[in-house]
């Protein structure tokens, strides 16, 4: 028996949202303007994906967009996180604004805002133009440049309509596993290229940050991390060392900098590769944050693997433990840990869970219904977690469900489904599934609540 959600620790206010991203759900890969990103690309290359599967069609959100908002409608969702596709509004990467593509994302903002769900914006979701990547990607200066001029011309569109903007989703992966390991675009194994992409993805947050607050000084912007507790797998000394490597790869690496702190130097040693630094630059990449986001899916525990590519640790897999679909360890303590190290070790005076959930193979059933329970458990159990790091004061704002949709989940292709929503790619049919009921009902029973307090 897991523990009970603690309606009542969560504000009255707390955001229950959807997430959803660009390239994993809007399809209309060459419409209306849109220039190729990297992930058409890397989704085009034989052998990268699951199946050689692509996101040209997805989930065709690009053109049912309505039909979604009204299921987020009948969700019960207060919020919704999307992304903002930069080739479909600056598709030379730099330079002129597509109108078109623009248009796609102020009409979706309107129609949210219409049906009462707060947009919650993420203006980088691992879609670089591809004609950046041509130029050098993110391993050079300027690519962190392009990406401020791009966050200024989206949030100088819609900044009247859109308080919340994430700068970068997951930097993490668009460095580490896009430029390090290969298996997300742009596909490189370079620590050479990795170690300068994450430099200037940091730093890209801070200029998009300055820049989407000199158009719209009303803007709250933040960034959002996919971070993981981190146990060493035995009690030796060498193992304990393991850990403090890949909490330093994988957590402080992305906090420290834009909490002020700068690179952490014993990573930087780990790296053996010089940071392209300017006077000034950490400055930048600490520009106060109004919020911070959490992705949070599990937690590592880890062994040393000195013969290893840095951070030079592997990953130990528990046999003990339930797992879902991605074979992912469930651990919803790993969240509340989370949450309250970020509130007492970095401070943080806002928090959103911007990502939490689970793949299954699910199936419509004979019922027409799709029913979930695991990915139900899995739900319940992380927002009790949340509850519970509430009342053990971390300042949570809001939870946002991954995802609204099944969608394309990169390298596995469509075969790992997140949705709340089922889609059947054949046809493009969403049902909900017994897990977005389940969501609804928290959602509906939290307001309950409030108003009952209210009364
Ligand atoms: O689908 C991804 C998402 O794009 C980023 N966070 C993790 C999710 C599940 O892997």
């Amino acid at each position: 028996m897991s523990d009970p959600i603690d309606l009542g620790a969560l504000p009255q206010d707390f955001a229950w949202g959807v997430a959803t991203s660009a390239y994993q759900i809007e399809g209309a890969v060459a419409e209306d303007g849109r220039s190729p990103s990297i992930w058409d690309t890397f989704s085009h290359t034989p052998g990268k994906i699951a199946g050689d599967e692509t996101g040209d069609l997805a989930c065709d959100h690009y053109h049912r967009w309505r039909e979604d908002i009204a299921l987020m409608k009948e969700l019960g969702v207060s919020a919704y996180r999307f992304s903002v596709a930069w080739p479909r509004v600056v598709p030379g990467g730099d330079g002129p604004v597509n109108r078109r593509g623009l248009d796609f994302y102020e009409r979706l903002t309107d129609a949210l805002l219409e049906a009462g769900i707060t947009p919650h914006a993420t203006l980088y979701h691992w879609d670089l133009p591809q004609v950046l990547q041509d130029r050098g990607g993110w391993p050079l200066r300027e690519t962190a440049e392009h990406f401020a001029a791009y966050a200024s011309a989206v949030a100088g569109a819609l900044g009247d309509r859109i308080e919340d903007w994430a700068t970068l989703n997951e930097p993490l992966c668009s460095a580490w596993i896009g430029h390090l390991e290969g298996m997300m675009a742009p596909g490189l194994t370079d620590i050479a290229a990795a170690v300068p992409a994450s430099y200037h993805l940091l730093l890209g947050h801070g200029l998009a940050t300055q820049a989407i607050r000199a158009v719209s000084p009303g803007a709250r912007v933040g960034i959002v991390n996919n971070l993981s507790t981190v146990e060493p797998a035995t009690s030796s000394e060498a193992d304990a060392d393991a850990a403090r490597r890949m909490d330093g790869h994988t957590n402080r690496w992305w906090l420290d900098p834009v909490h002020g702190r700068g690179f952490p130097a014993d990573m930087r040693e780990v790296y053996g590769v010089d940071l392209p630094e300017r006077t000034g630059d950490l400055d930048t990449i600490a520009e106060p944050l109004d919020w911070l986001g959490l992705n949070y899916y599990f937690p590592m525990v880890v062994t040393a693997d000195l013969a290893g590519p840095a951070p030079h640790v592997r990953r130990v897999r528990r046999l003990h433990m339930p797992r879902t679909a991605m074979d992912w360890e469930i651990d919803a303590d790993g969240l509340e840990d989370l949450l309250v190290r970020l509130t007492q070790q970095y401070g943080a005076q806002k928090l959103f869970v911007t990502e939490n959930g689970s793949a299954y193979p699910d199936l419509v059933g004979p019922d027409g219904q799709v029913h979930d329970p695991e990915r139900t458990a899995y739900l319940e159990r992380h927002l009790a977690a949340c509850s519970r790091a509430v009342r053990r004061g971390v300042p949570l704002a809001g939870y946002f469900a991954w995802s609204l949709l099944d969608n394309f989940e990169w390298a596995y292709g469509y075969d790992k489904r997140f949705g709340l929503v089922h889609v059947d790619y054949r046809t493009q049919t969403r049902t909900i599934k017994s897990s977005g009921r389940r969501y609804a009902d928290i959602a509906r029973a939290h307001r309950r609540s409030v108003s009952r307090r209210a009364a």
